[in-house]
């Protein structure tokens, strides 16, 4: 003590350090003064039917951090329907930012309608005695407490379990300011229990595993950072989480039981997730969250997209093979490309090219060079003659060009992004750019125009759209003293707290109606994806096909989702996954990652993994960086071989997968499922990572590791069988690790017991493959009824289902009786010209017990059954096989 110690030189590098440490804590340091913040209740209203709540809230002291605060909140605990509860806080006198109705419906208006007042509040209450929570208790799962506590919180929990869903109420935060509200922070906070509550959503980000892990925060604001750069926010924004729940010590709450979160907002945030508590920091709107009630996760999902809109029925021929790479030289290499699929055998339904066809990079032209009208027409007819199809890239940016109709015209239209009453210049691929802004509802016209007279002349079949975060190649400098474009409380933007201007479109910037970037920042690929959804539509008549970069809450009605820039590297290879999971849960189901690879040079044996896992994607595309090295999958002899087997088994599983995107479709679940879906009872299940199912009974176990030729799999109870040779049961009464073989040849694909698979034969096209024959696969149950079903219609038309008489739906089960296997179908919808082509021509039954085994023996495979159509009206029980009388 006393002694001082020797202070060194002051150096630069001193005072730079100092400043970074300083920078990374301002947030935290503001935050603490946000202790003992909150709001008190001043009145309680019901609505008379029991259904919704409003209180009115008062500021109990402001706050110098973070901006000015809002002082008097309402709050409205709404049950929209029997499984959904919407709880939203606002102010009660200012209207704030909320994302348009058009591109989210919400479906009851009842903020800043002031109810009768039957709940008067007077200072004196004791407001923390626990008799003075209210509660609205109407007749759901959902039960809403708002508790008069100083600061009042609230509190969501399950009237079956009486498990506590949400906790936001005063006494279980520790600095007790679980509800700030300035005009530029919006805070909220909710404990968890820790050691019961598994989440998984809250994206884009790219994750080592699909379950979040604790101590994490997961910022939301649309960005281009190559998605090989793990935790931090990318491309879209999806403020859902599912939260799966272990048993209570009680054994009230069933294991497995589910529910969802959504805060709809789309301005950016942290989520701070520690695995207590979880915490949203958002920067602007209004608090807007609905609750899910499950209870299992698939009944979530089915709420989930009810509410943000089913995702939109993808097109038979999208779940074919596609083929992509940046830097195709010319329209030769393209056929090239095509030929050397054709030559190697391997299915290709899809060639696309990137931006390497357009004329200076500019939307809506053609390279006059390198990809010139006549020869890229030439080579789109021969694609669709061969019965495939052509995808081309667009990227928002109109290049500023006088001599550029498309530039011209959107001047004229007057349809631009602005700053300062100009539109705002960016700059992308071909240099300074303006950004159409989506928001404008002539952009719509604009847009659907200019694919039009593109269209015209080149009859592409589906769009790809990038770079619409939006992203930006230079970073414009912010508005002198703008809280706009640098607001008080600095989001984790890049892992860095980067400025929210950088490399994006300027938060000062404005839309139509006076909307301001920053606001609507992450809604520009959803409506993107909108526009060109609607334009496609109306071109074609047919159900498009739309790839977008940047997503939101809801694009899954518009668009299908690739995961951006991945790496060629084994990381990255795992972590598609997740991503690939995360995605069916924000309702996008039709995803994939770049098979192979983007960026950096994949090689032989990281690319007969990566086509071995791609091949179960829902959206299976081989795509490359430009300058990398080749990756088509001819290109090395033992991938070309591996994808021939894996895409063969995929497109014999075609009926399964569109029978999925029906589902997806009508239901809103997952194509590419974890495997807590199907097992929500199994908790081993909640922590798989890297297995997925598709649909409920396929499941994927694939390789994920250099050298390696066996891999761990976990097996959740039942019979499962290998969906190549249909042999190797794994038998796994209660759930277990099994190692498996995995030669460099091999991905092991499994079906479990109970299923019945709708197959159809291999083909080059998925059109040729349609005209195969349909075989079934049979995997008999150990305990009872086995089932599957079909969706048939043309594969293209706007519609999936519905309204329409054009599609069938024909169900399947199965069971053995004693001397018969009984196999039959039901035909739900007929409309479908059911006719004699739709035959099946071999029924295969897999998991006979032994006994039965013994008395089926030579049965198993019964081919030449055709009088077994799909197209046999009603209900018909056919039996398959009898023993020998
Ligand atoms: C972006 C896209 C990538 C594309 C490239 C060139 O990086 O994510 O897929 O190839 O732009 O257009």
């Amino acid at each position: 003590m006393g002694r001082k110690r020797p202070q060194p030189p002051l150096h630069f590098h001193h005072l730079l350090l100092a400043f970074l440490f300083c920078c990374s804590f301002s947030n935290a340091k503001n935050e603490e003064d946000l202790v003992g913040y909150g709001y008190r209740v001043r009145s309680v209203s019901f609505d008379p039917s029991g259904n919704s709540l409003t209180a009115h809230l008062d500021l109990i002291k402001p706050s110098p951090v973070f901006g000015p605060d809002v002082r008097n909140l309402i709050l409205v605990a709404s049950l929209e329907t029997n499984d959904r509860l919407r709880i939203r806080i606002t102010d009660s006198e200012h209207q704030r930012w909320e994302i348009p109705r058009e591109i989210l419906p919400r479906y009851t208006q009842l903020h800043l309608r002031v109810l009768p007042q039957n709940h008067s509040i007077s200072p004196e209450d004791d407001h923390n005695s626990p008799e003075n929570n209210i509660v609205c208790d109407p007749k759901s799962d959902l039960v809403f407490t708002l508790r008069r506590t100083t600061p009042f919180g609230f509190i969501v929990s399950r009237r079956s379990t009486g498990d506590i869903l949400f906790d936001a109420s005063s006494d279980a935060s520790e600095a007790g300011t679980f509800l700030v509200f300035k005009d530029q922070y919006l805070q909220v906070s909710s404990a968890l229990p820790i050691l019961r509550s598994s989440l998984y959503g809250l994206g884009e980000h790219t994750k080592k595993t699909f379950k979040l892990a604790q101590n994490q925060t997961l910022t939301l604001w649309n960005t281009d950072i190559h998605s090989s750069n793990l935790d931090v926010n990318l491309y879209g924004s999806h403020p859902f989480y599912m939260d799966v729940r272990l048993t209570d010590n009680r054994g009230k709450v069933p294991m497995g039981t589910t529910h969802g979160v959504l805060l709809l907002n789309s301005n950016g945030m942290d989520i701070v997730y520690t695995g207590d508590r979880i915490t949203y920091k958002a920067i602007g709107g209004v608090l807007d969250f609905y609750f899910f009630s499950g209870p299992t996760p698939e009944m979530v999902v089915q709420q989930y997209t009810e509410l943000i809109g089913h995702p939109a029925p993808m097109p038979y021929w999208s779940f074919g093979f596609h083929q992509c790479r940046y830097g195709y030289t010319n329209v030769s290499d393209v056929e090239g490309v095509v030929a050397g699929y054709a030559k190697a055998g391997i299915p290709l339904e899809v060639m696309w090219t990137d931006i390497d066809y357009m004329d200076a990079y500019k939307d809506f032209t053609l390279d006059p060079i390198n990809f010139p009208l006549d020869k890229i027409k030439k080579l789109v007819d021969t694609l669709h003659q061969n019965g495939q199809k052509y995808v081309l890239i667009l990227d928002p940016g109109i290049s500023v060009n006088q001599t550029y109709r498309t530039y011209k015209r959107g001047m004229e239209a007057d349809i631009f992004i602005k700053r300062d009453g100009i539109p705002y210049l960016g700059s992308v691929w071909p240099g300074p750019v303006y950004f159409p802004d989506f928001v404008n509802p002539a952009t719509e016209i604009f847009w659907g125009g200019e694919i039009k007279i593109f269209r015209d002349s080149l009859p592409i079949d589906g769009l790809w759209l990038d770079m619409n975060e939006i992203s930006n190649f230079i970073t414009s400098p912010p508005t002198p003293l703008s809280t706009l474009d640098d607001p008080p409380y600095k989001i984790n933007n890049a892992g860095v707290r980067r400025p929210i201007n950088n490399r994006t479109v300027p938060a000062t910037s404005l839309h139509f109606g006076n909307i301001t970037e920053y606001n609507a920042h992450n809604l520009y690929g959803i409506l993107e994806s909108k526009a060109t959804n609607a334009a496609l539509t109306k071109l074609t008549g047919k159900r498009p096909f739309i790839l977008t970069r940047s997503t939101f809450v809801g694009s899954g009605k518009y668009a299908a989702h690739w995961t951006g820039d991945n790496a060629a590297t084994w990381d990255d290879l795992a972590y598609s996954i997740p991503a690939v999971l995360n995605f069916g849960l924000f309702g996008i189901p039709m995803v994939g990652a770049d098979i192979c690879g983007f960026s950096g040079d994949t090689n032989e044996e990281l690319c007969r993994r990566w086509i071995q896992l791609g091949a179960f994607y829902p959206f299976a595309r081989d795509h490359s960086a430009k300058f990398t090295i080749r990756q088509e999958l001819y290109v090395w002899d033992s991938v070309a071989a591996t994808a021939k087997k894996v895409l063969g088994l995929r497109y014999r599983l075609l009926p399964y997968f569109y029978t999925l995107m029906y589902e997806a479709h009508t239901k809103g679940v997952p194509i590419a499922r974890p495997l807590f879906f199907s097992f929500p009872q199994d908790p081993e299940t909640y922590g798989i990572n890297f297995q997925f199912l598709i649909g409920k009974g396929v499941m994927v176990s694939p390789v994920l590791k250099p050298g390696e030729v066996s891999v761990k799999a976990y097996f959740p109870s039942g019979n499962w069988f290998d969906l190549f040779n249909y042999s190797n049961a794994v038998s796994a009464g209660s759930g277990k690790y099994t190692t498996l073989d995995a030669p460099p040849d091999h991905i092991n694909v499994h079906v479990r017991e109970g299923n019945i698979l709708v197959m159809q034969g291999e083909a080059m096209t998925t059109k040729a493959a349609r005209k195969t024959p349909f075989q079934l696969l049979v995997v008999l149950s150990s305990s009872g009824i086995s089932t599957g079903e079909v969706f048939l219609d043309d594969g293209e038309e706007v519609e999936m289902g519905g309204g329409g008489k054009n599609w069938s739906l024909v169900k399947f089960y199965a069971w053995v009786e004693d001397k018969k296997a009984i196999v039959g179908s039901e035909v739900i919808n007929g409309g479908f010209a059911l006719s004699q082509q739709w035959i099946i021509d071999r029924v295969t039954l897999i998991g006979f017990t032994k006994a039965q085994a013994k008395r089926f023996k030579g049965f198993e495979v019964c081919t030449n059954v055709g009088t077994k159509t799909l197209g046999d009206s009603g209900n018909r029980k056919f039996v398959v096989m009898e023993t020998e009388k």
